[in-house]
């Protein structure tokens, strides 16, 4: 298939409502906890995403059978019976890696091919190792695949993570629910949707407290008590900042429906001290602004810090500000190469190291631009829709990997945005 584009005529306003999909950094590790349980686990509010149709992939070449119904999915693994990951799958994909712990919870053991790393960083997974080391799995690599093996069986232990990452705290999650005995991870990611892989864990049986805060019990079971499951997939918060920076960038008002506000607590904060007026309700939130956009200092952090994966998003608001903005980057070591791009729009930005100093314009022109990453690739749609004149966003196959029908969804909010071959 050629390489499409998405081309945005500028001068715009988004306002309207938008509903929020299932989110992709929780649905992935769902779809992999299902190994857990012999049988057929529903899954429900699945975004229909390349990300996921990888996941998919990688399960059925686990011997899984995973069908799709609109945004529900069944993935039965009464007959997995490999317990190998592929490179090819892998390199498609690095958050394959979240096989790895329900594969040796299940097995015993896992080949995994290693992620490599990604534009925005290494991606390294020595955490992941390490804890699963301390549960008793014994790894060695070879020619690039993980090779996992547990000669005692799994242990639980008490283990405390170097930095509360999302993946180590999944794959050790995953492994600790069958392992013998009990499990206290310290320093555990309190991401969303780490309390949404618990929740679907302990409905398939596990026993697992605490999850949401950084230290996270764990009574293991025996593998034979964990059952499938059906469960519904948090909204996605990333997804839904997203569209909310497109309300606050044009004016609005724009409101996100299946949202939980609590999950954006720091980006909301964040759009009011920029200028914009927030309401929210059980599941949406609205965003609006009259006023000019105000400079704002933001250090990117793990939950309930400011989401990393909203960095891209608020550099778009801050390089329209009225003043000076600090964005620091503390999670990922190589996530500026959208400031690049955003420059080639006209911003005013400086680099240096960790930090983003954006000083603030009047206004931004449209030009052909190239996305890094999927979320730099969602906000140069959203730079488009604010500039002046029209923008060529290439490289759009990073979107599609983390946005469903991301133009279609931005065209109901009044976007003029059209995809089409390059
Ligand atoms: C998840 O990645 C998300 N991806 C990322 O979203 C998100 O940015 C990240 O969490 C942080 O919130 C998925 O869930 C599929 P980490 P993950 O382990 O699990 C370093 C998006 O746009 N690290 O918390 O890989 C690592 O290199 C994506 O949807 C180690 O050094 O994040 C990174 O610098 C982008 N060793 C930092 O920690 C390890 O063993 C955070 O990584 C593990 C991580």
């Amino acid at each position: 298939m050629s390489k499409e584009v998405i081309v945005v005529r500028g001068n715009n306003t988004l306002a309207g409502e938008v509903q929020a999909s299932g989110a992709k950094n929780s649905a992935l590790k769902l779809m992999a906890a299902a190994l857990l349980g012999q049988g057929a686990s529903v899954i429900r509010n699945v975004p229909d995403i390349s990300d996921i149709a990888v996941m998919s992939e990688v399960l059925q070449r686990l011997g899984a059978v995973v069908d799709r119904d609109g945004h529900a999915m069944s993935v039965d693994t009464s007959n997995v019976d490999k317990f190998d990951t592929p490179y090819e799958l892998v390199s498609k994909m690095r958050a394959s890696i979240s096989v790895l712990g329900p594969l040796i919870g299940r097995f015993g053991k896992a080949m995994v091919a290693m992620p490599g790393g990604c534009q925005i960083g290494a991606r390294k997974i020595d955490m992941h190792l390490v804890g699963l080391e301390s549960l008793g799995v014994e790894f060695e690599v070879d020619h690039g695949t993980l090779i996992a093996s547990t000669p005692h069986g799994l242990h639980g232990a008490n283990v405390t993570l170097e930095f509360p990452s999302v993946g180590a705290t999944e794959n050790m999650l995953m492994a600790a629910v069958v392992a013998e005995g009990d499990t206290v991870i310290e320093n555990a990611a309190r991401e969303p949707e780490i309390a949404d892989l618990c929740e679907m864990l302990n409905s398939m049986g596990a026993r697992i407290e605490g999850h949401g805060s950084s230290s996270i019990r764990v009574e293991g079971v025996p593998l034979g008590d964990m059952h499938p499951c059906e469960h519904t997939t948090v909204g996605d918060r990333v997804e839904s900042g997203t569209f909310l920076v497109g309300g606050a960038v044009t004016g609005g008002p724009v409101t996100v429906r299946g949202i939980t506000p609590d999950f954006l607590r720091m980006a909301i904060v964040k759009l009011q001290a920029m200028g914009c007026d927030v309401e929210c309700g059980d599941d949406w939130i609205t965003v609006s602004r009259s006023g000019p956009l105000k400079p704002a200092d933001i250090q990117t952090l793990p939950h309930p810090g400011f989401p990393t994966d909203l960095q891209a998003q608020f550099m778009l608001l801050a390089s329209l500000a009225d003043g000076m903005s600090i964005i620091t980057e503390n999670v990922f070591e190589n996530r500026f190469m959208f400031a690049a791009e955003l420059m080639r729009l006209g911003a005013d930005i400086a680099l240096e190291d960790h930090h983003a100093f954006i000083r603030g314009v009047k206004g931004l022109e449209g030009a052909p631009v190239s996305s890094t990453d999927l979320r730099a690739g969602a906000t140069l749609v959203l730079a488009g829709i604010v500039a002046d004149g029209h923008t060529v966003v290439h490289d759009i196959h990073h979107i599609d990997r983390g946005y469903e029908n991301y133009c279609e969804k931005l065209q109901a909010l009044g976007a003029d945005v059209e995809r089409r071959a390059e």
